[in-house]
């Protein structure tokens, strides 16, 4: 007998809709399932949108007030994709509706907005998300695998980056992402945290980090209508707003383990289009993973005689997940898949009523890394990573 679970979601925009289309499709993706969702009621401040979730989608219900989301009866678990400066309050008020939580990441705009929201959620005993999903990606579940199974030797060296082109046209709309009131903290929000968060899960924690930041297009065209994201364009002569946070932020990292690492992350650079990626050597083999080719790993080991320098390892339903979504080798699978496969497991963990991994605990081992990042940008020194304490509200 399945578990009904209901959703609540706030936000419903790109992660939104992107999360409410793999809730439709679990039950076509995943017959083992001991959980089915059931779309109950969808919050968002733009009334199109709201239609659209009700019409398209098959939510029972669409409300502007995201209140009335985490409170409904009806809602055993409020999805939260909203801008990231409102993940507290929308956390705080599910967490003391009793709902469990699955927020995208960051979880907030500032370390301590993270802290507040993990306060707020172990204060409440609830099952919490984060919507770290490169992590479900098979190709990275392998190299996991490899990684533990120490088929690379001792890790000495990982390179992490995401370099994505959405803001390096100028032109590109001053949306939400742009304004540190609305995102907090700018590309060590988006896109790093997504980085780092891989390197914690392939090798382990980091000890201390020294960074750079830059903002390279300091204003851009005002959005007119207003809810318009950071894909959209604004035209030459219109009006402009400042960006105030940051387009790029750089690490050189120790991790506990004592290997070395570099993080990159950066909008505005113009050649990568959505670089998640990583390079990881050990003492018996290295592997390379980008989401650009995300059914393709890069693989090398040393004890293949004679050296045969990188093969190319396909994507294929040997490995996990990927045979839910199509069958055979090197028939590829989408980033979509991994937001389906990342809820699958958050479902799987509440019919079970077990924690998920990653949950907020993730949340705040990114953003004691990001902590120390911010405090070398002012010092200009190296900085230990320590963790941040959960601040009770
Ligand atoms: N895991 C990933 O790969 C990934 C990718 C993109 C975004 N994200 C995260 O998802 C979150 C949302 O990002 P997005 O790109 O979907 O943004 P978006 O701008 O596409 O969507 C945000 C939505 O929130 C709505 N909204 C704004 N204020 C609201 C309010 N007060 N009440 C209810 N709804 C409100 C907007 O109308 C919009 O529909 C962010 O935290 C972002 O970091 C994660």
């Amino acid at each position: 007998m399945r578990k009904r679970i209901g959703i609540g979601l706030v936000g419903f925009g790109w992660m939104g809709q992107a999360h409410s289309r793999s809730y439709r499709r679990l039950p076509m993706l995943f017959p083992e399932r001991e959980a089915d969702p059931e779309l109950v009621i969808c919050g968002d401040t733009v009334a199109e949108r709201r239609e659209q979730a009700v019409a398209a989608f098959g939510y029972g219900e669409a409300t502007a007030d995201w209140r009335a989301v985490c409170e409904h009866p009806a809602v055993d678990a409020v999805v939260v994709t909203a801008p990231n400066m409102l993940h507290v309050e929308i956390v705080e008020v599910a967490c003391a509706s009793g709902k469990h939580v699955f927020c995208e990441k960051p979880v907030g705009g500032t370390p301590e907005q993270t802290a507040q929201a993990a306060a707020a959620a172990s204060a409440a005993g609830v099952v919490t998300g984060v919507g770290y999903n490169y992590r479900f990606a098979p190709l990275v579940r392998y190299a996991a695998e490899l990684v533990g199974e120490g088929r690379l030797g001792e890790i000495t060296t990982y390179r992490g980056r995401f370099f994505s082109m959405y803001g390096s046209d100028p032109l590109g709309l001053l949306s939400w992402r742009f304004e540190q009131d609305q995102a907090g903290y700018g590309v060590s929000s988006d896109l790093l945290s997504h980085a780092v968060d891989l390197a914690h899960m392939l090798i382990g924690p980091i000890a201390a980090v020294v960074g750079t930041r830059a903002t390279f297009v300091p204003e851009r065209p005002l959005p007119r209508p207003a809810a318009q994201t950071h894909y959209g364009r604004g035209g030459p002569g219109d009006p402009t707003g400042p960006v105030t946070n940051e387009d790029y932020a750089a690490a050189l990292a120790v991790f506990e383990s004592g290997a070395r690492g570099t993080f990159e992350s950066s909008r505005t650079l113009v050649g990568p289009e959505s670089q998640m990626a990583f390079d990881l050597y050990g003492t018996e083999g290295a592997l390379s993973w980008n989401l650009e080719r995300m059914n393709e790993l890069r693989l090398y080991l040393a004890g293949d005689e004679p050296y045969t320098g990188y093969t190319t390892v396909f994507a294929g339903d040997r490995f996990p997940y990927h045979g839910n979504f199509v069958p055979g080798r090197a028939n590829g699978i989408g980033f979509e898949d991994l937001i389906a496969i990342e809820d699958y497991e958050f479902l799987q963990a509440l019919a079970r009523g077990e924690p998920f991994r990653p949950g907020f605990e993730d949340a705040l081992a990114y953003v004691a890394f990001q902590a120390a990042l911010i405090r070398s940008w002012e010092s200009g020194a190296w900085e230990s990573v320590v963790p941040i304490l959960e601040v009770t509200a």
